[in-house]
């Protein structure tokens, strides 16, 4: 087991809560790519004593209390809201960075919300200690949308969301495999989905609100208005739960401010980071769940413009929703806030 007072000078002390969690693992997977030493890394889970291997070490997984917070350069959590806020109402405030997956903070005015493609401006201005990261679909359709605003405006975004089991976390995938292995169209019993996800579609994430929006498609509408700086965006999202392992896929549906062209976008597309383009026409296959899973970009194609729709255009993505969806996303917004410490967490691009 390594001795946690041994570090490597020249990298950060390097925090991950949750660690053994999906977003965790994603985290421990991206940061030794990155080549952070084992000794670097500090890993906290909801309890002591297990252990989860790091670049082919074992590293032992702690409870994060004022002391261990003291030592961190860089904090990550991926935790749940609750614990999360409990966390920055304790040893998290003293720690120089944290970025924090849950949806505590993102709505909140003194909290910038970040995905680096879209307004890393807002990570590099930040005041406080605290940046945070968006929803796994809202990330994605975000490197796509910010390019077509910045080319010709948006003037409203409609989206459908194919979202992976892995989304839920641990449960998820629990749930999903346990599905998976009978027949019996009952069992959703111990599922975090809203129904059997197994060979059939679920067309609920998150609570139910009384006006019929769900939780996720609330945080669509909210983070997209947030991170694209347009506050008043026409935004309408349906958000649906798919039998795929990892990758979020989406469906946008837009209309620009000013006249452009397929061309015009799929240039604009092709200049834009964080993307591959794929050509509509047949050429190139289009973007899956297959095609993303343990991957950075987000894939956009089927690019199209809407017959009878003026200034409209469809345009389909597949994102790793672990990668650019939460932990990737997570580590870039870090380096972009402070690249002279950061920069060096970010691996070559996969
Ligand atoms: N999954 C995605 O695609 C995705 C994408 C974007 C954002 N997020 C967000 O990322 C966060 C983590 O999601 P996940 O999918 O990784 O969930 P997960 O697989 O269920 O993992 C959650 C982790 O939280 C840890 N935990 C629970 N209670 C804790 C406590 N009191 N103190 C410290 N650690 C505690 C657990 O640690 P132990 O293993 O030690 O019990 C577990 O490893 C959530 O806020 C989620 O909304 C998820």
């Amino acid at each position: 087991m390594r001795d946690s007072r041994t570090t490597a000078p020249d990298w950060p002390i390097v925090g991950v809560v949750g660690a053994r969690g999906v977003v965790g693992s994603a985290f421990c997977s991206i940061l030794a790519d990155a080549g952070l030493p084992a000794e670097n890394l500090r890993a906290f889970g909801s309890g002591e004593g297990a252990s989860l291997t790091f670049a082919g070490a074992d590293v032992r997984v702690g409870v994060l209390d004022e002391r261990a917070a003291s030592e961190l350069d860089l904090l990550f959590l991926a935790v749940d809201g609750p614990q999360s806020r409990e966390i920055m109402a304790g040893p998290g405030a003293s720690v120089p960075l944290v970025v924090d997956n849950s949806s505590a903070f993102r709505l909140a005015d003194d909290v910038p919300l970040v995905v680096p493609e879209a307004n890393a401006h807002a990570a590099r201005e930040h005041h406080g200690n605290l940046i945070a990261n968006p929803n796994c679909t809202t990330a994605a359709a975000v490197v796509v949308l910010a390019p077509i605003r910045d080319a010709a405006g948006l003037a409203s975004v409609d989206l459908a969301s194919y979202q992976a089991v892995s989304g839920a976390g641990r449960a998820g995938l629990d749930a999903f495999a346990a599905e998976r292995g009978t027949d019996d169209r009952d069992r959703a019993a111990d599922s975090p989905f809203h129904g059997r996800i197994a060979d059939s579609v679920v067309p609920q994430i998150d609570v139910l609100g009384d006006d019929g929006w769900t939780g996720e498609e609330r945080k669509i509408h909210a983070e997209l208005r947030k991170i694209l700086e347009m506050p008043d965006l026409d935004v309408a999202a349906t958000a649906v739960r798919v039998p795929v392992h990892t990758g979020h896929s989406l469906a946008l549906h837009i209309r620009t401010v000013r006249e452009t062209s397929v061309e015009q976008l799929e240039a604009a597309l092709r200049a834009a980071p964080g993307l591959e383009y794929r050509r509509a026409d047949g050429s190139e296959r289009h973007p899956m769940p297959l095609d993303v899973e343990g991957r950075d970009p987000v894939i956009v194609g089927r690019l199209r413009a809407i017959p009878g729709r003026e200034r409209g255009f469809a345009v389909w993505l597949s994102s790793d929703n672990l990668r650019k969806g939460a932990a990737l996303n997570a580590i870039q917004v870090a380096a972009v806030a402070d690249p002279s410490r950061f920069a060096m967490l970010v691996p070559p691009p996969r």
